[in-house]
Order: C-alpha cells, then sequence, then structure tokens
C-alpha cells in the first residue's frame, strides 16, 4: 500500500500454491491476485491466488503499516511478505492444496489495482462469447489454465520422444502455395508481386515430402496448419499438428511409432497403461459402428439384415436389395417405450444423415409395434425383428439404402443412444486403427474422382496396377495405404504411406482429372523433385487440439487453445476478423467487391 517499505518490486520467494506445513516459520514473498476478500471482525482474510493454487493470507489492518488492507478487491495484483503458520486445529481446510497453513502478512505492497471484472473467474455461468472477449480473464481460471500446461507437458513429452526416436524438428513456411488437403485455402495478397497470393499451408504434406528427398530421413513438426472449412466442436480454423515423416518404412512401422507414443503420453500424464491398438478396415468400421471414426466405448452395433428381408414383399426393401445396396439395421435394448414424438425425432435425424426414411419396430408386452407390420406376415415380422437383435422391451431401427447412407445414418442413432442411455463405458480410453480406406471417391458436384486422404497417398500394393494402367470405372475399388487413428470416436491422427514414383504421381493427378498444365501450375516443383532419387517414406499428422482436449478429458477444442477462435472463425477479444485502410488494399492491389463493401460495413 502506499506505506509501504518495499522500494522497488519485491523477489518471489515462493509461488502461493506451493506452500506447505513444511513452510511453517519460514518468511516468504508471494506475489499474485486477490481471489477473495473477507473482513472478519478486526482481521482480514484474503486468498492470494497464482500459476500454482490459492494461499490464505491474513492480515491485521490495525497495524499501521497494513492499515488499507481494506481497500483490497478481488482480482488487484498484490505482493505480500509474511509468516508462514500452521493454521489452528479446527481451521485446517482439506480441499485446499494450502489448507494447513496461512501467511500472516508483515507487508503488503499492491502492484495493481483492478476494475471489477465483467465476468468471474472460472464462473461457468457467464455466456461463452463473453468469457471469450474476455479470454485472459478467464484463462486465470484454474480449469483453463491446467488444460493450457497440460498442452505444454504434452509437447514436451512428444519433443522428447521424437527426438529419441531420430526425427529432426524442422520448420517449414507458413507463406506459402496451396497445399490440397480438401478444404479452402486462406490467401495472403503479396504486396511485392502485385496480383499474387501465398497460401498459407493446410498442412506441410509435400514440404515433408520434399524433406525426405532432401535426405533429412525422418522429420517432425509441431505446425500450425490452415483451413477454411465449416467449423465444429472438434474444428478449428487454425490448429495445430504434431506432424511426421519418415523415409524407408511402410505403413506398419508409422503405427507402431505412434502406438508407442501413444503410451509414453497416456503413461506419464494420466499413468494408465494403454495395451490394445486394435485394426479395423474401413469397411469394417463402417458396417459394425455406421462410421469410420467409431467410439469403441460404446456397445451398440449395427447389423445387416439385407438377406433375411430379400423378397420380402415391402417396396422399400425389396428395391434396395435388388439394387444392390444394404438394409441395416440397430437395436437398442429397452427402448420400447419411446414415445411417437421421440420417434419422429429421430427419424428427423436419420434424414439429416442423408436417408430417405427410418423404419422402427417396437416390442412392448410381447408385441411388435411398427409403421410397416401391416406389410408383414406376423411370424415373418417377428423373424425380420429378431433377426435385427431385436429384444423384448426393445427396439429395432432399419435403414434402406446405399451402404455409406445407411451406414451414417444409423451411426447418428447409435451416438445418440449410447449418451441417452449412458451406455459410455468412460472409465477408459479406447484407441483404434481403421485401414484400407478407399483411395478414392467420387464427387458428384465435380463429375470426377477425388483423392480420399490427399492425392500423395499410394495405394495398397496389389492395387498399384490398376491405379497406373487400369480403368477410372475401377478407381472405387482401390485401397490406399492410409491410416487413422481413433480415440473415443475422435480421429486423432491420420496418414499414409506416399507415392515416391513419378509414373504412379502421374497417374495419380491423371485418375484425379489434372490437366498436365495445371499439375504443373500446382505441383511443378513436387513432382519434378520425385525425379532425382527419392526414398519410399510415409508419416502421419496428429491433431495436436485433439490429443490435448482426450487428455483433458474435455469435449470442447476451444478449451485447450489459449486465444482460440468461435464457430464463425472470429475473435472476440480482438475483434478479428477486422476492416483494413483503403491505403493498405491500395498497396497489395486488392480492391473490395461491391458485395463485400456492404458486409464489411455491417
Ligand atoms: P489430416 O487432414 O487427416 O491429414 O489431418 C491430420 C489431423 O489433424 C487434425 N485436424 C484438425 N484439428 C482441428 N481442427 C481442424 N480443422 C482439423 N483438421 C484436421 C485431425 C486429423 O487427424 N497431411 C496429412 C497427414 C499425413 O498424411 O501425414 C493431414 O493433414 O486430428
Ligand atoms: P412409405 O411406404 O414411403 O410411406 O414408407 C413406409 C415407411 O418406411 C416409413 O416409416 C418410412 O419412414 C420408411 N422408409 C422409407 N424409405 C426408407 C428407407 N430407405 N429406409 C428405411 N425406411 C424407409
Amino acid at each position: 500500500m502506499s506505506a509501504s517499505s518495499f522500494e522497488k518490486l519485491p523477489k518471489r520467494s515462493h509461488y502461493c500454491g506451493q506452500l506447505d506445513a513444511s513452510n511453517d516459520g519460514s518468511e516468504v514473498t508471494i506475489m499474485g491476485w486477490v481471489d477473495t476478500r473477507r473482513d472478519h471482525g478486526g482481521l482480514i482474510f484474503i486468498d492470494l491466488r497464482d500459476r500454482k493454487g490459492l494461499v490464505q493470507v491474513v492480515i491485521n489492518p490495525q497495524e499501521n503499516s497494513l492499515g488499507s488492507a481494506k481497500d483490497l478487491r478481488n482480482e488487484w495484483v498484490v505482493a505480500i511478505k509474511g509468516q508462514v503458520r500452521k493454521r489452528p486445529d479446527g481451521m485446517i481446510n482439506k480441499n485446499l492444496g494450502t489448507g494447513e497453513i496461512e501467511v500472516e502478512a508483515t507487508e503488503v505492497q499492491v502492484l495493481s489495482e483492478a476494475e471489477t471484472p465483467p465476468i468471474g473467474i472460472g464462473d461457468q455461468n457467464v455466456t461463452e462469447a463473453l468469457r471469450l472477449k474476455y479470454r485472459y480473464l478467464d484463462l486465470r481460471s484454474e480449469t483453463l489454465q491446467s488444460y493450457i500446461i497440460s498442452r505444454h507437458k504434452t509437447l514436451q513429452i512428444v519433443r522428447k520422444f521424437l527426438s529419441n526416436n531420430e526425427c529432426i524438428e524442422v520448420e517449414t513456411p507458413i507463406l506459402y502455395k496451396s497445399t490440397p488437403e480438401g478444404a479452402r485455402d486462406y490467401l495472403v495478397p503479396s504486396r511485392v508481386n502485385q496480383g499474387q497470393f501465398y497460401a498459407l499451408p493446410q498442412s506441410p504434406q509435400t514440404l515433408k515430402q520434399l524433406l525426405m528427398i532432401g535426405g533429412m530421413d525422418r522429420y517432425f513438426q509441431i505446425c500450425r496448419c490452415f483451413r477454411d472449412e465449416d467449423l465444429r466442436a472438434d474444428r478449428q480454423p487454425e490448429f495445430s499438428q504434431i506432424d511426421i515423416e519418415m523415409s524407408f518404412v511402410d505403413a506398419d512401422d508409422v503405427m507402431a511409432m505412434q502406438e508407442e507414443l501413444v503410451k509414453v503420453l497416456w503413461k506419464e500424464l494420466k499413468s494408465v497403461d494403454i495395451e490394445e491398438f486394435p485394426r479395423m478396415t474401413f469397411h469394417e468400421a463402417m458396417s459394425r459402428f455406421g462410421t469410420d471414426k467409431p467410439d469403441l466405448r460404446n456397445p451398440l452395433e449395427l447389423g445387416d439384415i439385407s438377406e433375411v428381408v430379400k423378397d420380402c414383399g415391402f417396396k422399400v426393401f425389396d428395391e434396395t436389395v435388388a439394387r444392390g445396396d444394404v438394409v441395416k439395421c440397430l437395436a437398442v435394448e429397452g427402448a420400447g417405450d419411446l414415445s411417437r414424438a421421440q420417434l419422429d425425432k429421430l427419424t428427423a435425424l436419420s434424414k439429416q444423415m442423408g436417408a430417405k426414411g427410418l423404419v422402427w419396430i417396437k416390442s412392448q408386452n410381447g408385441e411388435l409395434n411398427s409403421p410397416i407390420a401391416k406389410f408383414f406376415e406376423p411370424d415373418k415380422f417377428k423373424q425380420i425383428f429378431e433377426a435385427a437383435g431385436g429384444k423384448e422391451g426393445g427396439v429395432v431401427f432399419v435403414v434402406a439404402d446405399q451402404f455409406e447412407v445407411s451406414c451414417s445414418a444409423l451411426s447418428a442413432l447409435r451416438i445418440h443412444f449410447g449418451k441417452e442411455r449412458n451406455l459410455i463405458d468412460t472409465s477408459r480410453d479406447r484407441f483404434m486403427w481403421v485401414t484400407d480406406f478407399p483411395l478414392f471417391e467420387y464427387s458428384a458436384e465435380e463429375k470426377r474422382w477425388v483423392a480420399r486422404h490427399h492425392p500423395f497417398t499410394t495405394c495398397v500394393d496389389e492395387d498399384l496396377d490398376k491405379l497406373v494402367n487400369g480403368e477410372s470405372a475401377q478407381f472405387g475399388d482401390l485401397k490406399a495405404k492410409a491410416y487413422d487413428l481413433v480415440c473415443n470416436g475422435y480421429e486423432l491422427a491420420g496418414g499414409s504411406v506416399r507415392i515416391h514414383r513419378q509414373n504412379v504421381q502421374a497417374a495419380m493427378f491423371k485418375a484425379l482429372g489434372f490437366s498436365e498444365e495445371e499439375v504443373k501450375r500446382q505441383f511443378g516443383f513436387f513432382v519434378e523433385a520425385l525425379k532425382y532419387g527419392t526414398p519410399p517414406h510415409g508419416g502421419v499428422a496428429w491433431g495436436l487440439d485433439r490429443l490435448v482436449m482426450l487428455i483433458c478429458g474435455t469435449d470442447a477444442i476451444r478449451d485447450v487453445i489459449a486465444f482460440p477462435k468461435t464457430a464463425k472463425a472470429t475473435d472476440l477479444m480482438a475483434e478479428t476478423p477486422s476492416r483494413v485502410a483503403p491505403e493498405q488494399l491500395l498497396e497489395l492491389g486488392v480492391r473490395l467487391s461491391p458485395t463485400a463493401e456492404k458486409s464489411a460495413e455491417r
């Protein structure tokens, strides 16, 4: 306070949260924020907070030099000199790390005052928008601090692990050229080269491959990636990858190393042994769980009754099977009492996923109830219900459509019931690999094949000839040498073995419908590099933010990023993106369209 004897910033001796009974009797100097302040007839108690926790400070304002301690308010920043003493027996707080002691202040210096903060520190009842606007205040909360610290620890472990595994950390440019990962690019206009643009990397894919051609042998980078795409709870427009590439390896080598990394991370950060990394082909994951990133903690599985309902007389099923499509089902035990309104909601959910309809069959009091029961003999209907896994008192859902549509629609129901019926075993994290993805998928919009992973991924050895010499009509059957690491329903990492021969890369671009001119313009440098001696190589990239989310056990990616963006890709604190001065645009040779002008005025 003004009467303080401190002449300059005193030296901190301890963190607040570090003190315990072993410090009893010592003289300490602590610094931090006033978390709470209580006036107790004569004595003032404050909880002082820093990154390591809280400690109770007792101030006697009767002492002359401490009189103005009465002015202290929440979030003021103070330095306190005092003596640690054990609390009287009845006053011990077992919920606090420092709960056995308190600091009796001898000097108090206000380092800065604070206005009443617009949000309570750690107050979950404040809207997220307000918390994001005052992110620096929210960051003072114990929860967010623990997440950011876990992120730091994760990075320390990852760097050490990868360095020990012969990977060299190399930085690659941010101002660069478009790398196709399936999203839109963020572009940066060049002032010096008017009319030309850099693209921010969606990933350093071509660069890390060029590092292999450059003889680096093994590389890693903790890199920022930029993707202009629809955002979700687990997606940000800029996010971080742990990016890895290795020479002279096959898929198994890359996967084995990632399993080791998971084991080390979970052991060191969660004291948990992860043993199992089951592998499943894309087709098996889709058939059984309806998705290529199944949450194995959810015990529900899809079934297939195409054979059972073939020629059953119900047109929707008959026609589906005749077309070569599938009739998939999901049975949920004990859900036979769903109301009509609930069933309508589920129908709407499956339609959102592209299904044309949803059949449900409920079993209640020994009777089957369904809008399609009238089309069947009762015995046949019961047989279908049972073949779909239906049990007395339960319900069966059926979708008849193309394989991926049927699967995705029922996957949404599987996820819904997993949560709603509390079926998810949250006691452990479940990892798995998904492999053998289709190399291509057909884009009806663009009327061409597109790479399911990216155009540098090679196919399984037995399909190589078809890729180089085959007919376009067969491309849908080709399998990629690609693998995704999935944990609890999140795609945590994805990678592949790469094409390392120029003729195969050329065939790939051709299959994707690129003209030679386009290949030259976009990837000329890369295709040329493949000519001069390329080692076989492969790699993987982890979503670092998702990894930290899983380690921290939160389901919001924003929680583990210090300054995250909203679902509209804005930063509410800095209010960005924002307009720029007309002179700046002029310098860049960029002019806004009338629509953009109008939109920016809003
Ligand atoms: P992919 O596109 O699968 O592969 O990305 C790798 C991992 O990055 C994470 N991720 C994201 N995390 C947060 N927000 C996003 N918008 C976002 N997009 C992706 C996911 C994903 O598994 N170059 C290839 C890797 C390779 O082949 O080596 C790539 O980027 O966790
Ligand atoms: P309809 O004969 O079109 O009135 O359909 C009868 C029932 O079948 C309704 O409950 C629809 O929701 C359902 N249905 C229609 N198409 C499909 C489909 N492709 N898969 C599953 N159920 C469907």
